[in-house]
């Protein structure tokens, strides 16, 4: 591994394919992954030389909401730090730019084996247990 670069807004809708594909199979299209890469508040992406090998976002309103998505890392670049990295930008990035002064909560939804790492930054699970609830938008008259 040589020296890792760290971009910033610079993930592009492939870069994001590519990933995505690695680990979680087959990806969003290339048109709903385009707008996703355009209206996400912040964008990492960290190379290995030419080759991508981990990215994360954050979208949300810059007020109330900041959410958490996507975060990857190849299966190849798993536990070396890059994952805690990945992190850290985007926590920077909302500490950054957030209202001074004011409570933000930051969000995401994560496997059950994934909440440790996340609580290593000092993530918390809802106390409530509140589950995820989600509408499949059927769209598919609009056409
Ligand atoms: C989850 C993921 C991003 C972690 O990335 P990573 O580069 O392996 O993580 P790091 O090497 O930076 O690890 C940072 C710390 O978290 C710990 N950690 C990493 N994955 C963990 C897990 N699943 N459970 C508990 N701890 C974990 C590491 O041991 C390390 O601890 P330390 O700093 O005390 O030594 C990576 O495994 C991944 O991309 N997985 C597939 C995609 C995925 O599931 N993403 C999460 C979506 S919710």
């Amino acid at each position: 591994m040589s020296e890792l670069t760290v971009k910033h807004n610079e993930l592009s809708a492939d870069e994001f394919i590519f990933m995505w594909e690695s680990v979680w199979g087959q990806c969003p299209t290339y048109e709903q992954t385009l707008l996703a890469m355009e209206h996400s508040l912040f964008r990492v992406s960290v190379f290995d030389g030419e080759q991508i090998v981990a990215m994360a976002r954050v979208i949300g309103d810059m007020g109330l909401c900041y959410y958490i998505k996507d975060v990857i890392v190849l299966p190849d670049y798993q536990g070396k730090g890059i994952g805690r990295l990945l992190i850290d930008e985007l926590l920077r990035y909302i500490n950054d730019h957030g209202v001074s002064d004011t409570n933000i909560f930051v969000e995401l939804c994560a496997m059950p084996d994934k909440i440790p790492f996340y609580e290593k930054f000092g993530f918390s699970a809802n106390e409530a247990q509140r589950l995820r609830i989600m509408y499949h938008v059927d769209n598919s008259g609009n056409r």
